[in-house]
């Protein structure tokens, strides 16, 4: 059964509970009323439990719905980082280094000199893997481990006539062919 089928089967089974309760409440609406002290007391019984329930559902539906956090850990472990400085312009990106190893975190030390300008990492196959913000006056870190490749960044705030045309570029190497240049 697909999730519709399932949401629809529940909607329908809730509104069906409704209309018992406005069935009950409309037939004992001419008797006249019992002890109103005890009828609170067992109310107020009643409602607890409902809110003791309502409270372990409210969680268990949180708990399962829960999915990963789409920010990559920004982290750095054990592993001392290869630190690359990213100075945004207009219109260009100011980076060094551009070869680094792979399996080891790579910190881009993000800012900008002029206006914002956003750090955005893409893959050989134009997919987004990383991006941040570059601030004039601040520096924001973006720490990510890099399989081999060739990457390109690319602004994703609108920063002037050429935001555009703001390219940079950084390879990926195996560990055992060197990076840091
Ligand atoms: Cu820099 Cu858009």
């Amino acid at each position: 059964m697909s999730l519709q089928d399932n949401v629809w089967t529940l909607t329908l089974a809730l509104l069906a509970l409704l209309a018992l309760v406005f069935l009950f409440v409309v037939t004992q609406a001419g008797r006249p009323a019992a002890d109103g002290a005890a009828v609170q007391k067992k109310a107020y019984a009643m409602r607890r439990w409902l809110f003791a329930a309502l409270l372990v559902l409210g969680a268990g539906v949180a708990w399962g719905t829960l999915v990963p956090f789409p920010i990559p850990p920004q982290y750095l472990g054990t592993l001392a980082p290869q630190v690359v400085k990213v100075v945004g312009h207009q219109w260009y990106w100011e980076m060094s280094p551009t070869r680094l190893k792979a399996g080891i975190p790579v910190e881009f030390d993000v800012t900008s000199a002029d206006v914002n300008h956003g750090f955005a990492v893409y893959d050989a196959q134009d997919r987004l893997i990383a991006q941040t913000q570059a601030m004039p006056g601040f520096t924001n870190k973006l720490v990510h481990v890099f399989p081999p490749g060739s990457y390109r960044v690319l602004c994703l705030e609108y920063c002037g006539v050429a935001h555009h045309g703001m390219f940079g570029a950084f390879e990926i190497v195996a560990q055992h062919e060197g990076g840091q240049s």
